[in-house]
């Protein structure tokens, strides 16, 4: 029998169609509600609305199962390198060897920037967060290939574009990052590979060439998988919100690097490593920001704990913890942060307060320790999950573009202002 949805208000009975998805998720579609009914739905945070239908990443949080176009991540992390998960999230399945070279060829031609792009840096000051200069970078990149903007671009267009945009955002990250330092820019190589290439314009020196060390690499890999795409979460929304309108995608990405820069979400992996320096320098005293965390009157959080949609050991951070402890012994790294991590984490998974509403470690609460182990800055961490990040804002934004359901995004609200009142006018204002 077809499920339906009823809904009663003022003892007049409403019916709304139920859409089930492959996994069997429910929904109810109230596409129609205000239509039928003059009210509209209230939720906060989005956290009960669904914006849209998505074939790119299936999440069960109660289950802890994450899988991109239906790969689960723990194969995809093994097996995948990011260029190729970033070819099966924008074009929905792994590419043949012919395809991923010819993809992977568009990454170096597309790596260097245009030679009046490298002013902007200059404009910037050294000690601004990388985050703000990501994402005017980003967009900038508009008005460098307008040729690109086109309202109905092709499947082979859109797919240059996303090589070109995810090459692009590499190099850029890596000079912002020189741009802090006051040192002057690595152009990429044509021989290296995707993060080979990255470290090599992060690290080397004019003089020095960077040592690429497979551990490392392979560590990064690994990192940037993981953070390729989560669906609908708040930076993703907000490129798909911003591509409802028909902007373009250097414009929608841009605006995903802002909404990914809060502490709340990709800003979080730089408060984490923060938060452990800051216990590091308490004498390793977890108890006191367990305490703190846990205060009703304050609003201290621990960083790295609780996620909207995991009510279960976040599968990413799984990945990373066992990636960490490999990183760190081959590297022969001894660090007191990792110590406390695990302690801290320890402690939390037993305490009632975390218990009661299913904290677990979420994927930034080791990140920053393998970014801190190579050698990256942690104002730089949030730089990273962008990288990592882009191939799926690019998926979604090709995503919504190319479905018929897409329409402005524009949710309503509901006023609690004052209700008409006359103007009072300087002179009788007291
Ligand atoms: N430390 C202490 N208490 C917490 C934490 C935390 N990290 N996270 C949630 N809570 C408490 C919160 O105070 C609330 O308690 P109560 O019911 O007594 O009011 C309850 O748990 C539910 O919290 P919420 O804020 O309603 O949950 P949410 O789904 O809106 O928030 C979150 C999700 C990720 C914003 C939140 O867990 C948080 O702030 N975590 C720390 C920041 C963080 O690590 N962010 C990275 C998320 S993963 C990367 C990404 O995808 O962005």
């Amino acid at each position: 029998m077809e499920e339906k949805a009823q809904i009663i208000l003022n003892g007049k009975t409403y019916e709304f169609p139920v859409v089930a998805g492959t996994e069997n998720e429910k929904a109810i579609d109230i596409s129609q509600l205000r239509s039928k009914t003059s009210y509209i739905t209230l939720d906060s945070g989005f956290a009960n609305t669904g914006a849209c239908t998505s074939a790119i990443t299936f999440l069960d949080g109660e289950k802890g199962i994450l899988r991109y176009r239906g790969i689960p991540i723990e194969k995809i992390a093994e097996k995948s390198t990011f260029v190729e998960t970033a070819y099966l999230l924008i074009q929905g399945e792994l590419p043949t060897k012919v395809q991923l070279e010819k993809f992977a060829h568009s990454f170096t031609r597309h790596a260097a920037l245009h030679k009046d792009m490298l002013k902007f840096f200059d404009g910037y000051p050294a000690a601004g967060h990388p985050m703000g200069l990501l994402s005017a970078m980003a967009c900038s990149l508009s008005g460098y290939y307008p040729e690109l903007l086109k309202a109905d671009s092709s499947e082979e267009e859109i797919e240059l574009m996303a090589a070109q945009l995810l090459s692009k955002v590499r190099t850029i990250s890596a000079y912002i990052y020189k741009r802090t330092l006051n040192q002057p820019f690595i152009p990429p190589r044509d021989d290296l590979k995707y993060i080979p290439n990255f470290l090599h314009m992060m690290f080397s020196a004019p003089q020095k060439d960077y040592k690429i060390e497979e551990t490392v690499v392979s560590a990064l890999q690994t990192l940037l998988i993981l953070h390729a795409d989560h669906e609908q979460n708040c930076s993703t929304s907000a490129v798909r919100l911003v591509g409802s309108s028909r902007a373009n995608l250097y414009a929608s990405v841009s605006a995903g690097v802002c909404a990914l820069w809060g502490p709340l979400h990709g800003g979080a992996n730089q408060e984490v490593v923060e938060m452990l320096e800051e216990i590091h320098k308490e004498k390793g005293n977890i108890h006191k920001f367990i305490e703190m965390a846990k205060d009703p009157k304050g609003n201290y959080r621990l960083m790295g704990f609780g996620h909207r949609v995991y009510k279960n050991y976040d599968p990413r951070a799984r990945i990373i913890k066992e990636r960490t402890y490999a990183l760190f012994d081959k590297l022969g790294i001894h660090d007191p942060l990792l110590e406390i991590a695990v302690k801290l984490e320890e402690a939390v998974l037993k305490d009632d307060y975390f218990v009661q509403r299913k904290l677990y470690p979420n994927v930034d609460f080791y990140s920053g320790l393998i970014y801190k182990a190579i050698g990256i800055p942690t104002n730089m961490f949030p730089v990273m999950f962008a990288i990592g990040r882009m191939p799926g804002w690019i998926a979604h934004w090709k995503e919504m573009k190319g479905d018929p359901q897409t329409r402005l995004g524009r949710p309503r609200q509901i006023y609690m202002g004052p209700t008409q009142r006359s103007y009072i006018s300087m002179e009788e204002r007291p």
